[in-house]
C-alpha cells in the first residue's frame, strides 16, 4: 500500500508539504500527499526543469558513490538527508562496488522512518541503519552513527540536496564544520545544493519568498564555503550534471537546467 491509499500515521502531518514527500513526488514516485504535490506543482510553475533537476541530482549521487566506493576504495557512508527510498539508494550503489560497505541513514521526516525497514535491505556482509535526527543537530547524528560506523578509517559524508533546507541562522557551515572535524583524514564530503546563480531574479525571488517552505538557494562562493579546509577533488565545485560524467550516450542538460553545484572533497 502507498501513502496515498493508506490514512497518514499519527505523526504524520499530511497537510503541510515536506521535502522528502515533494522530492518523492517529482521523481515519480508514490509516498506522497496532495499538500506535497500541490507544492511540488507550484515549483515547477516557478522553475519547470525541477523534475529535470532532481533526476540529475539522482545521478550525481549515483556517481558520486560509485566513485567513492570504487576508485577511493571507502567502506562507510553517512547519509544525511536520505528521503524516501526510490531506485538506487546510496547502500544499494556503494554494496554493488563493495558488498561489505555500511551505511547510515539520517533523516528528520517521520515518513522517511517509517520507510526506513525498506532500506535496511543489504544483502551482503555490509550493514546498514538508520538515525531519526536533524541535521542541525551533528553531535547527536554522530553519537549514533557511531553504533555502525568506525570512526577510525575514512568515512564518505553525503550530504545530498539537504543543506539547502538550512538557512543561515542555522548556521549550516558549523554544522559541516562539526560533522567533517569528527571524520579521519582520508574521509571525504559529497555535496549537492540549489543555487540561484543560473535563475532569473524573479524565479529566485520566488522561491526564497517562505511560500515552498523553508530554504535557501546559495551562490558558488557560498556553496564552495562548506569546503573550507578541505581538498575539493576535480573536477571541483561545478554544475550538477558536469561531476565526473563521462557517459557519452546522453546530452547533459545546461545548468540553468539543474540549478545545482556539486562537489566532493577529501579531508586531509
Ligand atoms: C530533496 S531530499 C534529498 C534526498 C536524497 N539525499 C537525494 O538527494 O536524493 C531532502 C531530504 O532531506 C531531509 N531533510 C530536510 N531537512 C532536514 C534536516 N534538518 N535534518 C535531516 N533531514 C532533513 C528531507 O526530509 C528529505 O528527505
Amino acid at each position: 500500500m502507498t501513502a496515498q491509499e493508506r490514512p497518514a500515521p499519527p505523526a504524520i502531518d499530511a497537510s503541510v508539504a515536506h521535502p522528502a514527500r515533494r522530492y518523492d513526488y517529482w521523481l515519480g514516485g508514490k509516498d506522497n500527499f496532495a499538500a506535497d504535490r500541490e507544492s511540488g506543482d507550484a515549483i515547477a510553475a516557478t522553475f519547470p526543469a525541477i523534475r529535470t533537476a532532481v533526476v540529475e541530482n539522482r545521478r550525481f549521487l549515483r556517481r558520486a558513490v560509485s566513485y567513492l566506493a570504487g576508485s577511493c576504495g571507502v567502506r562507510q557512508f553517512l547519509d544525511i538527508g536520505t528521503g524516501l527510498p526510490t531506485a538506487d539508494n546510496t547502500h544499494e550503489v556503494a554494496q554493488r562496488v563493495a558488498p561489505e560497505a555500511r551505511v547510515v541513514y539520517v533523516d528528520n521526516d517521520p515518513l522517511v522512518l517509517v520507510h526506513a525497514r525498506a532500506l535496511l535491505t543489504g544483502t551482503g556482509p555490509g550493514e546498514t541503519a538508520y538515525v531519526d535526527a536533524d541535521l542541525r543537530d551533528p553531535a547527536r547524528i554522530l553519537r549514533d552513527a557511531a553504533a555502525t560506523l568506525d570512526f577510525s578509517e575514512p568515512i564518505a559524508l553525503m550530504l545530498i540536496a539537504v543543506l539547502h533546507f538550512i538557512p543561515e541562522e542555522d548556521d549550516p557551515y558549523a554544522v559541516v564544520r562539526t560533522l567533517t572535524g569528527a571524520l579521519p583524514p582520508g574521509s571525504f564530503v559529497a555535496i549537492s545544493h540549489a543555487t540561484s546563480d543560473y535563475l532569473p531574479p524573479e524565479v529566485a525571488a520566488e522561491l526564497h519568498s517562505g511560500k515552498h517552505g523553508q530554504g535557501r538557494l546559495r551562490t558558488r562562493p557560498e556553496f564552495t564555503r562548506f569546503f573550507d579546509g578541505l581538498d575539493l577533488l576535480s573536477p571541483g565545485v561545478v554544475p550538477l550534471s558536469e561531476w565526473r560524467d563521462d557517459a557519452e550516450d546522453r546530452t547533459r542538460p545546461a545548468p540553468e537546467e539543474t540549478a545545482m553545484y556539486a562537489a566532493v572533497a577529501r579531508v586531509p
